[in-house]
């Protein structure tokens, strides 16, 4: 059983006081414009039945405080009842309607400039699909406001082979590739990137190991969303939200479980839960990606035989699809998986050779 020491709780529970204005699917500012386009030919009536829709338009589709929208139109209107001259009467309506408008915005603005959008991350009967929608929508100043403890992808090193590591006839060196690989040692919890992988059962309703790891951090919400996914079946992959955690989203997936020897469907297992969590990412446009050592733990997998499968199966999906991934991670937990890693990155990642007589 994987030892974990992460310190990951993130406490994310803010209080829940979202103002329509601050979610991204109002539309008020672009249909007030449209409505401001009409104020120019219209009469008195029409202008007077457009205050009274647009007021309780406006009211329905925005958080917009109602005495404000009342004044304005009550001022343009009780002028247009002293029943002035023509073309006064359109600036007059003209004028009602643009401070209605420019009212509306600056108010509008100014909520959203205020926005403070909460997310109670870790309440069990907040909405997972609007949270999850809410995280997606946010830049990352705003989500790290969410998570706070972070390990952002410029702090996560490219891997180059210490010392004078003597090349493998394993792969032709292809520094493209070599530029898009990185081993991390340490909590896979903390790393700011798309995806991060989930070696998790098939129940996909957390347990130990990262899986318990990666459901502490993101909280409740995960595993209200992988409720709704009906399992996973060994070396497939299924994609949910990240909520509290740093990465935007958790490709889960089953490890193969080894009981004696290693056979031929426990490979092929293990190959099609990297590969699944590779082909899952690049479909959903996810150009960073990082790995545990998928079943090596509670599951039982040699390292030193899961190390082969693993960094044989990343450089066969890259050398197909490079163009699709910008970085992948093997993050390492424990100090013998780090060294396995160390040792045989450079069969399948070798550096440009150098001819054998010059390293005599
Ligand atoms: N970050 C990165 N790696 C971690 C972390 C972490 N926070 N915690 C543990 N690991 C490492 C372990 O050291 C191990 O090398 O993840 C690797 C996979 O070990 P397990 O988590 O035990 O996963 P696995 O062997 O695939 O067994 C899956 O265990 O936790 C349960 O619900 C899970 O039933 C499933 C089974």
């Amino acid at each position: 059983m994987a030892f974990q020491v992460s310190k990951l709780a993130t406490r994310v529970s803010l209080s829940n006081s979202v103002g329509l204005i601050s979610s991204a699917e109002n539309r008020c500012p672009s249909h007030v414009k449209s409505v401001s386009k009409f104020a120019q030919s219209l009469t008195e009536r029409s202008f007077h039945t457009l205050c009274s829709a647009g007021k309780g338009l406006l009211r329905s589709q925005m958080v917009f405080p109602k005495t404000q929208w009342e004044k304005v139109s009550t001022a343009s209107i009780s002028l247009l009842s002293l029943k002035p001259r023509g073309s006064i009467r359109v600036a007059l309506g003209a004028v009602g309607l643009s401070a209605a408008v420019i009212a509306t915005l600056h108010t509008g603005t100014l909520l959203a400039m205020s926005e403070r959008t909460h997310l109670n991350l870790h309440s069990p009967n907040t909405d997972w699909k609007e949270s999850k929608n809410q995280l997606c929508s946010m830049d990352r100043e705003n989500r790290r406001k969410v998570y706070k403890d972070y390990i952002p992808l410029e702090k996560i090193l490219v891997w180059t082979p210490s010392g004078d590591s003597f090349c493998s006839p394993h792969c032709k060196p292809n520094e493209e590739l070599n530029k898009k690989i990185s081993l991390f040692c340490g909590d896979i919890t903390k790393l700011e990137i798309d995806a991060i992988a989930n070696a998790a059962n098939k129940t996909l309703l957390g347990g130990g190991g990262v899986d318990g790891a990666i459901h502490r951090g993101a909280g409740p919400l995960l595993r209200k969303e992988c409720a709704t996914l009906n399992g996973c079946e060994t070396g497939e992959a299924k994609m949910t939200g990240a909520y509290g955690l740093p990465a935007r989203y958790v490709i889960h997936t089953v490890g193969p479980i080894v009981k004696d020897l290693v056979g031929k469907r426990e490979e092929q297992a293990l190959r099609n839960c990297y590969y699944n969590c590779l082909h899952t990412a690049t479909k959903n446009h996810l150009r960073t990606v990082a790995f545990p050592c998928i079943s090596t733990g509670v599951y039982g997998y040699p390292p030193d035989q899961a190390v082969e499968v693993a960094l044989k199966t990343v450089r066969e999906y890259l050398e197909e699809n490079h163009e699709k991934l910008d970085r992948v991670i093997f993050c390492v937990f424990l100090k013998s998986d780090k060294e396995l890693y160390e040792k045989r990155l450079s069969a399948y990642f070798p550096q440009a050779c150098r001819p054998v007589s010059d390293i005599s």
